[in-house]
């Protein structure tokens, strides 16, 4: 049985997912990383593969940009696939000072300027949204065996990529700092437009989520990657996280 935006049958996809946001890095993943690789869905173009690694099964599923897109595979891979462990491989924006361009950033908490967790709690709860523990100790120890740096912490999860929170009369500027000024004070470590749906929706079905990122732009510093700058450090990322994931 298929559901709405996946074609698969039940069975076909593992309960250990991997989630670019990017449909071709979801193939260039699969074709590098794995073997005995299966294509199991192609609907509107979002892809999704099955294959081994290490002897383990494991999926790649696109998810597309932004919450309202990951929400709906989140669903149907945990409710209608029985997804269990699932780890976002994405890129950010850095905004701190410590953090530079192709770093990986693991998003120990995901702070959001999204309505959706006032729409699960109303306004009672500022609900903290938290990588799963057993999965963030166990991704930062395949970085230390692996010696990949990471910068673990807090992140935003924006709805808008093109906010203007680098204005200091922007939103919530308050005409001399702006507001990533304020978010960078907070300890926020760089920006993204995923992690807080994955850790949402992990916490209200019981399953692990870790959301992990290349940092692919500088909002600090103004400066980009290039294409290949962001592959070899995306390289690293999925690596950290296929070890993580089939632990
Ligand atoms: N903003 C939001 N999401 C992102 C960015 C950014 O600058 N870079 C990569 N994902």
């Amino acid at each position: 049985m298929a559901s709405i935006h996946i074609a698969a049958d039940v069975g076909e996809i593992s309960d250990k997912v991997l989630l670019p946001g990017d449909p071709v890095r979801a193939k260039i993943i699969a074709e590098n990383f794995l073997t005995d690789v299966h294509q199991y869905t192609a609907i509107r173009n979002i892809f999704g593969f099955t294959g081994k690694y290490k002897g383990e099964r494991v999926s790649i599923q696109a998810t597309g940009m932004g919450i309202p897109s990951i929400s709906i595979y989140l669903h149907e891979l945990i409710e209608v696939f029985g997804a269990k462990k699932l780890i976002r491989v994405g890129t950010c924006g850095g905004m701190n000072k410590d953090i530079h361009l192709r770093d990986v950033v693991i998003a120990q908490g995901s702070s959001t300027d999204s309505s959706i967790v006032k729409q699960v709690f109303g306004g009672a709860v500022n609900f903290s949204l938290l990588a799963d523990f057993d999965l963030l100790r166990k991704s930062v120890a395949v970085a230390e065996k692996f010696n990949l740096p990471v910068k673990v912490g807090n992140v935003i999860c924006t709805d808008l990529f093109y906010n203007d929170y680098d204005d200091p009369n922007g939103t919530f500027g308050d005409g001399k700092k702006t507001f990533n000024d304020k978010l960078r004070r907070h300890g926020i470590l760089a920006v993204e437009m995923e992690s807080a749906a994955l850790y949402l929706h992990a916490a209200a079905a019981k399953v692990q989520a870790l959301a992990i990122f290349t940092v692919s732009d500088d909002l600090l510093r103004k400066e980009f990657c290039t294409p290949e700058e962001r592959q070899s450090s995306f390289n690293d990322m999925i690596k950290i996280a296929l070890e993580t994931v089939i632990q």
